[in-house]
C-alpha cells in the first residue's frame, strides 16, 4: 500500500479492454466514498485533484487526506493533477508528493504545448513522478453547432505521435468529442472512433486519456431537480460509448461531475425530507454513500475495471 505512478496500472490496462478511474476530490467525504468504492471492486484507482480543489480544501489537507485513505484502504493510489495550467503547479504537485502531473497546454499552439510539456516531463522524471498530456482542444457544447465544425479542434493523429516522440510524456490526453461538465452535446453524442483507432495504431504503447467522461444519468439530475434543483437540458456522454472508447487505447477515463451530481442529489433530499435537522454529518454520510454507490457502478459497468489488481 502507497502512493503509487500509474505506469504499472497504465501497462496492464493498455494491454486490456478496461480502464482506470480518475475521479476528482474535494474533500474527506468524496475521498471516502470513492476509495471504499475502488476496495471492494478490486479496481486500480487515480485520486485527482484540480487547481480549483486545492485552492478549496487548501493542498494539505488533500495530499494527507489521500495519505489516510492508503493506511485506511491497503489500496496503492495514484495522487494525481488534474489540467495543470503551468510548469509551476506542475513542479509544487510533484514537490508536494504528487506521483502523476498534467500539464495542459492544449489552448498553446503546438510548438508551445511541446515546449511546456518537455519542460514539465524533465521535471517530472528526475523526481519519480509521471506526467500527462493534452492535444486537440475539447469542444464546448456551445460550439457544437454541426460535427464538422467540433472535429477540427479534435487530435490530429499525425501530430500525436510527432508530440509523444518529441515530449516523452507518459500518457496523453485526446480530443475525439467529449467536453466538460454537464453540457456535452445538444444533439445526438457522437465521439470519433475511427480518429481514436487512427491514434492508437500509430502511438500503441502510449495509455490515451479521456477527459470530460460523464455520463450525467437521468435519475440524478432528475432527483436534484425534484428536491428543489434547476438544472436543465443536461445530457453526458452515454455509457456504453465510453465503454467502447476503452477498447482503443483509453487507459484513463476522468469523472467529476457525475460524482457531484449524485453527491448533491442525496444532500438535497436529505435536506427537503428534514427540516428540521442541521447536524452535517447526517446529510455528508449519506452523499459520500451515493458517491461510493456511483464510483462502484462506473467501476463496473463502464470501465470494465472490477477485479483487475
Ligand atoms: O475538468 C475539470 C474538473 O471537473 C475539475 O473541476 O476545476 O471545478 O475543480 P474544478
Ligand atoms: P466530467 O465533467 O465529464 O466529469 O469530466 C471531468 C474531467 O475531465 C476532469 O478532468
Ligand atoms: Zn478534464
Amino acid at each position: 500500500m502507497a502512493l503509487v505512478t500509474t505506469k504499472e496500472m497504465f501497462a496492464k490496462a493498455l494491454k486490456s479492454d478496461y480502464a482506470i478511474g480518475a475521479f476528482n476530490v474535494n474533500n474527506m467525504e468524496i475521498i471516502q466514498g470513492i476509495v471504499e468504492a475502488a476496495k471492494i471492486e478490486q479496481s486500480p484507482l487515480i485520486l485527482q485533484v484540480s487547481a480549483g480543489a486545492r485552492k478549496y480544501a487548501k493542498p494539505a489537507y488533500l495530499t494527507k487526506l489521500v495519505e489516510a485513505a492508503i493506511i485506511d484502504t491497503g489500496l496503492d493510489i495514484a495522487l494525481h493533477l488534474d489540467h495543470g495550467e503551468d510548469f509551476e503547479i506542475c513542479k509544487k504537485c510533484v514537490d508536494d508528493g504528487f506521483t502523476s502531473v498534467m500539464i495542459d497546454g492544449s489552448k498553446h499552439p503546438f510548438e508551445e504545448n511541446i515546449r511546456i510539456t518537455k519542460e514539465v516531463v524533465e521535471y517530472a522524471h528526475a523526481h519519480g513522478a509521471v506526467v500527462e498530456a493534452e492535444l486537440g482542444k475539447l469542444a464546448g457544447v456551445e460550439d457544437d453547432v454541426k460535427v464538422d465544425a467540433r472535429s477540427a479542434t479534435f487530435t490530429d493523429p499525425d501530430e500525436a505521435a510527432e508530440f509523444v516522440e518529441r515530449t516523452g510524456v507518459d500518457s496523453l490526453a485526446i480530443a475525439i468529442g467529449t467536453s466538460h461538465g454537464a453540457y456535452k452535446f445538444k444533439g445526438e453524442p457522437y465521439l470519433d472512433y475511427e480518429r481514436l483507432q487512427k491514434i492508437h495504431k500509430l502511438i500503441p504503447d502510449t495509455p490515451l486519456v479521456l477527459h470530460g467522461a460523464s455520463t450525467v444519468l437521468r435519475e440524478f439530475v432528475d432527483k436534484c431537480n425534484q428536491y428543489g434543483g434547476n438544472i436543465p437540458g443536461a445530457q453526458g456522454v452515454p455509457e456504453e460509448m465510453i465503454r467502447e472508447a476503452c477498447k482503443y487505447g483509453i487507459c484513463k477515463v476522468n469523472i467529476d461531475t457525475d460524482l457531484r451530481l449524485a453527491l448533491t442529489a442525496e444532500v438535497r433530499k436529505f435536506i427537503a425530507e428534514n427540516p428540521a435537522e442541521f447536524d452535517p454529518r447526517k446529510f455528508l454520510g449519506p452523499g459520500r454513500d451515493a458517491i461510493q454507490a456511483m464510483v462502484q457502478h462506473k467501476i463496473k459497468n463502464v470501465l470494465n475495471a472490477s477485479n483487475t489488481l
